[in-house]
């Protein structure tokens, strides 16, 4: 009797039904499968093939027979449209497809009848890695304003907007290391932690492994560095250009592509408290070198965007600024314009407009001056130089007229200043005279001044802001979104 049971129950597992059939074959094909990513299923569509996509579900829509899923995987601005019979899958699957979760999903592609897509996936398999709460889910269809999107920093790269910023980035940082790689730079990785202000301005953020509670103390009523973690007073660094003429002046081209910190307490659009610089340094460049190396390398920039990022920067035209890949052509095609900071000031002093910020020589130019001067009077991006050297770092190199400095600054429509530099004071006596002169700690730096005693020679280099460029690049308007996690007064969330 028992003998006939199991032999009963061996031959029912052995013979197959449909279901079991329908349950293998998915089996399979989610084993023996390789993902293929969607933006691949766009540029190189293999209609008739079976695929698998694996994704988060922007949309859902049908009716009782048959659902439309626009899948994304962030591979592309543009979703996969998913074509699902209802009769072929579980009730419960079809009712946890919502916008936000996640699917992999086999099918067969073919292309689409509908509207708005060429390829679509016929689904003969669906795997549901995440639901997604409907009602919980912060990312509704509704547009979202960008304030929202920055609390919710975590979730918006599922956006449209944010998917395309951060592809753009990423594909800037690349071109980026492409471009001073293809010149022969070699990139140059400066420390974090430093004992120096590179900018001699004082805004940074201190290091220490003290205990904040029980501070030792100098006679003096300062603090006692000796007995910290580096036996020094250490910061984040604001700059890594010092570190970086060390390396200029031996391997002859190189450039910096790291985080830079400023404990400046501006609350704007255009700046951060963590932001990313390059800054090449070159050996033998003198401050037109400089200007031209600077000009050319934007250029480069906006050039690898339009020929690798054109989707992302269409939606971005179209949704965020219209005057975006009209202005990118513009700054492509158009040679900066070059003049001394006196000549911005006689500008600047012969126009009619009424200034917040008075106009006078030996004053910094101030953001309502640069506007004028880039998007009013030249409408082109304009490179001044020859500042005055009250308001210019210690280390630029000083003119022969001694009020003045090669320091050049880069204003771009929209931005203001992109890009700082100047050619560098390689002249030991000066330099040192120029350091004592503005009371910084002149032992501190021996290493830096060192260099110009064994085998100075003429040199120049530039900083970059990274975060300013990509919101020149995308049109987006506040700094705080070109950033996966922004740090600013007050704000250090995730
Ligand atoms: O003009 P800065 O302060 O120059 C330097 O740091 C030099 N050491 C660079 C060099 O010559 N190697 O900064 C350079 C650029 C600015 O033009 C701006 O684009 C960006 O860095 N920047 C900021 N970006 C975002 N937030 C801030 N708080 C920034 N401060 C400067
Ligand atoms: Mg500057």
């Amino acid at each position: 009797m028992n003998i006939n049971l199991e032999i009963q129950n061996n031959v029912d597992l052995l013979e197959f039904s449909d279901e079991h059939f329908i349950i293998f074959t998915r089996l399979f094909f989610f084993i023996m499968m390789k993902r293929t990513k969607v933006k691949e299923l766009f540029s190189s569509p293999q209609l008739g093939s079976d695929v698998l996509v694996k994704g988060w579900v922007r949309t859902k829509r049908g009716n009782k027979n048959i659902v439309f899923i626009a899948l994304n995987d962030g591979s592309t601005i543009n979703n996969i449209q998913v074509v699902a019979d209802t009769s072929l899958f579980d009730e419960n699957l079809i009712k946890d497809i919502t916008t936000g979760a996640s699917l992999a999903v086999t099918g067969k592609l073919v292309s689409s009848q509908g509207q708005g897509q060429n390829i679509e996936i016929n689904a003969s398999a669906i795997e549901l890695y995440g639901k997604c709460d409907a009602v919980a889910y912060p990312l509704q269809k509704k547009g979202h304003s960008m304030e929202f999107l920055r609390e919710n920093a975590h979730l918006r790269f599922r956006t449209n907007t944010f998917g395309a910023v951060f592809r753009i980035r990423h594909s800037m940082a690349f071109a980026i290391h492409k471009y001073f790689n293809d010149k022969g730079f070699f990139y140059l990785h400066t420390p974090i932690i430093t004992g120096s202000d590179a900018e001699g301005a004082g805004e940074m953020f201190h290091v220490t492994a003290m205990d904040m509670m029980k501070l030792p103390y100098n006679d003096d009523g300062t603090v006692d560095f000796s007995n910290d973690f580096f036996g020094k007073q250490t910061n984040l660094t604001v700059s890594g250009q010092l570190e970086g003429e060390l390396g200029a002046l031996a391997l002859g081209e190189i450039y910096t592509f790291g985080p830079t910190f400023r404990a400046e307490n501006s609350n704007t659009p255009r700046h951060l408290a963590e932001f990313w610089m390059i800054e090449p340094e070159m050996a033998f460049y003198d401050i037109t070198d400089n200007m031209d190396l600077a000009e050319d390398f934007v250029k480069y920039l906006i050039r690898y965007a339009f020929e690798n990022c054109r989707e992302d920067l269409e939606f971005l035209n179209k949704m965020i600024d219209n005057g975006l890949l009209e202005r990118l052509k513009f700054v492509l095609e158009n040679k900066f314009v070059r003049i001394t900071y006196t000549e911005a000031i006689d500008i600047l002093t012969g126009s009619s407009k009424e200034w917040e910020y008075p106009v006078k020589w030996g004053n910094d130019l101030q953001a309502e001056h640069e506007r004028y001067l880039v998007e009013v009077y030249f409408r082109k991006p304009v490179i001044i130089t020859d500042y005055p050297r009250e308001i210019k770092a210690f280390y630029m190199k000083q003119n022969d007229d001694g009020k003045t400095v090669k320091a050049m600054d880069v204003l771009f429509p929209g931005i203001g200043e992109i890009i700082g530099g100047s050619q560098r004071e390689e002249i030991y006596d000066k330099l040192l005279s120029r350091i004592r002169e503005l009371k910084l700690p002149d032992k501190d730096l021996w290493w830096y001044l060192e260099t110009r005693k064994f085998g100075t020679a003429p040199h120049s280099g530039f900083g970059l802001g990274f975060e300013r460029f990509v919101l020149f690049i995308t049109g987006m308007s506040n700094i705080r979104d070109v950033i996966p996690f922004p740090r600013t007064p007050k704000n250090a969330e995730f």
